[in-house]
C-alpha cells in the first residue's frame, strides 16, 4: 500500500516518535514494505514513518532508490553512536518538496537499530549513507533538516510554505 507522504506543518513530523517495542509481527513487516513502497513512489531515497503518519520509531533507507535491493535498510528504534568528521552538501526532504538546503553532517556515522525481527546491529555509512542515516534518525526526533540551517533561511522556507498552504498548494 502507499501512503501520501506527509508535509511540514503537520505536528506528527515534530513530535518525537514512539519507541518499537514488538517485533517480526505481520503488522510490523507489513508496514515496513509499505514504508518502501511509499518511499519508492514519491522517488525518495529514506522515509521515516512519521512522514506517512505513524510516530512510530521506524524508517527505510534505500541510496540506489529501488535499484539494487541489497542495499534496502530497515532501521528500528535507531540511535547514532558515532560520528566523525564533516561534511557539507545539499540536502532535501519529501516532506519539504521543492526546498534543498546546504546542510553540514557528520562524513562518517555508525548507527545501531533493530531489524524488523527485533536483532539489534550496526551500521556504519559515509558520505549520502552518513547523511541518509542522520536524516531518517533525525525524523525519529521531530527534527527536520532546516533545524540544521540558519535560523533565517529557516523562516524563509516557513514563510514561502505559509504562502503555498494559503494558496492552497501545500499539504
Ligand atoms: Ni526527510
Amino acid at each position: 500500500m502507499i501512503y501520501p507522504i506527509v508535509k511540514y506543518g503537520d505536528p506528527v513530523l515534530e513530535q518525537p516518535a514512539e519507541t518499537v517495542t514488538e517485533f517480526d509481527t505481520p503488522e510490523l513487516h507489513k508496514l515496513v514494505e509499505d514504508m518502501f513502497e511509499s518511499m519508492y513512489a514519491a522517488h525518495g531515497v529514506g522515509l521515516a514513518a512519521p512522514q506517512i503518519g505513524i510516530g512510530r520509531r521506524i524508517s527505510v533507507i534505500d541510496p540506489s532508490a529501488g535499484e539494487d535491493h541489497s542495499q534496502r535498510l530497515v532501521l528500528i528504534n535507531p540511535e547514532v553512536i558515532k560520528a566523525e568528521g564533516g561534511q557539507n552538501e545539499e540536502e532535501g526532504c519529501l516532506s519539504l518538496p521543492g526546498f534543498r538546503e546546504q546542510v553540514k553532517r557528520a562524513k562518517r556515522v555508525t548507527v545501531r537499530a533493530r531489524n524488523v525481527r527485533g536483532e539489534s546491529f550496526e551500521i556504519t555509512g559515509e558520505g549520502l549513507l552518513a547523511r541518509a542515516l542522520l536524516h531518517e534518525t533525525d525524523h525519529l526526533k521531530g527534527r527536520l533538516f532546516f533545524s540544521h540551517v540558519s535560523p533565517l533561511k529557516r523562516d524563509l522556507i516557513r514563510r514561502k510554505v505559509r504562502k503555498l498552504a494559503k494558496a492552497g498548494e501545500w499539504g
